[in-house]
């Protein structure tokens, strides 16, 4: 298949260009080499043309004779300030407009959106009867005090967590996380108007080969393994029993290619997972114990936006991609702590 891929430079579009072009298909390699993501005036790799999703003139040169464009340019990070607000809207979701409207100028009807678990905002929760809940945000207090878990508002007992599944209602709680909510419902109504498909690939927590080094916007796998290198121990927020799933790079660009190959009618979203969940303090530990590094702090600070659990069902995936990770989390960490990091060179704020 001949494949226009986004963001083929960045961390996560690197492996997915090498994984599709090993697989025999046409890559056309596009990326904007933003200076937040790789350093100023960074040239882009061989093969790999710099362009602009925005740009609806240098997408029709490229598109023509496009089976599927797979997404995955995008300004990342939680989001430092108010600020950034502009950024993820028109890298995002311009982008991802200008894109989806190119697409149907040149006759392209697929899509594969690289979009994030970061659209649940918090994760599902069980009671102690097993019945579902749907707690609001922790507070300040709560927190402050030490109580870590969502309580049972009736009861008061800690709440378990419950894998999240792609019906869960979308609760972005970020600016980025209000941009790839954005993306996939510009992308689903794209989809329904033009009779066209999307797989909306939402990665859990992904680290591996080539993860950008720790910045403002860097996600906790980043900050601890930049910790490990500097010789400092990675810094545990609240008790470290907030739970996630780890993917490796290679398992989402193993997921991407399934995508591109495997056709899906109309919007679909699917979370993809190690279906492995691991806490905080065990990544941390995982990883300071095979950088041979300093034992991890858990501090019992936290940050007022962060969610306890976030942990993803990966049974959809299974049966839509037949897709499975291969790598666990901690052969995939034990790698990692020793893997390379990409300087991005002091990376600011993204600009718009
Ligand atoms: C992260 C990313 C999000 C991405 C998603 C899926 C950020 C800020 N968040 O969400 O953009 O889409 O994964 O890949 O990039 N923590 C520590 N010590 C630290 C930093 C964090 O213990 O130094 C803890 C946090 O309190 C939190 C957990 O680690 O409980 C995860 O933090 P983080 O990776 O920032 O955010 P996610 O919510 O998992």
């Amino acid at each position: 298949m001949r494949v226009l891929l986004t963001g083929a430079a960045g961390f996560i579009g690197s492996q997915v260009r090498r994984v599709l072009a090993n697989a025999g298909h046409e890559v056309v390699a596009v990326d904007l080499m933003l200076a937040a993501a790789h350093g100023p005036a960074a040239p882009p790799p061989v093969g790999v043309e710099r362009v602009d999703v925005r740009n609806p003139a240098a997408l029709d040169d490229r598109l023509t004779g496009i089976d599927v464009v797979c997404h995955q340019a995008a300004v990342v990070g939680a989001g430092v300030s108010a600020q950034d607000a502009p950024a993820y809207a028109s890298h995002n979701d311009l982008g991802t407009a200008v894109l989806l409207a190119a697409m149907s100028r040149a006759g392209c009807r697929r899509m594969v959106l690289a979009s994030s678990m970061v659209v649940y905002g918090e994760g599902c929760y069980r009671a102690a009867d097993s019945t579902s809940r749907v707690p609001a945000p922790r507070s300040r207090d709560e927190l402050e005090r030490g109580f870590f878990e969502h309580r049972d508002l009736h009861s008061g007992e800690p709440l378990g967590w419950a894998p999240v599944g792609e019906d869960t209602p979308v609760r972005p709680r970020s600016l980025y996380a209000a941009s790839k909510v954005a993306q996939e419902h510009y992308a689903a109504a794209w989809a329904t108007a033009t009779d066209s498909a999307v797989t909306a690939l939402r990665y859990h927590n992904v680290y591996g080969d080539d993860m950008p080094r720790d910045t403002p916007y860097s996600g906790v796998a980043a900050l601890f393994r930049s910790a490990l290198a500097a010789g400092v121990p990675p810094q545990v927020f609240e008790d470290g029993g907030q739970m996630r799933d780890f993917v490796h790079v290679r398992d989402v660009a193993a997921a991407n290619l399934a995508a591109v190959e495997r056709p899906l009618p109309g919007f679909v979203a699917l979370n993809i997972a190690s279906g492995q969940p691991i806490s905080i303090g065990a990544v941390a530990t995982l990883l300071a114990a095979a950088h041979l590094g300093p034992a991890p702090v858990i501090t019992g600070k936290f940050r007022p936006g962060d969610v306890r659990h976030v942990v993803a069902s990966p049974d959809r995936a299974r049966e839509l991609l037949d897709f499975t990770a291969a790598i666990g989390p901690e052969p995939g960490l034990t790698e990692f702590a020793r893997a390379p990091l990409r300087a991005v060179g002091g990376a600011g704020a993204p600009t718009w």
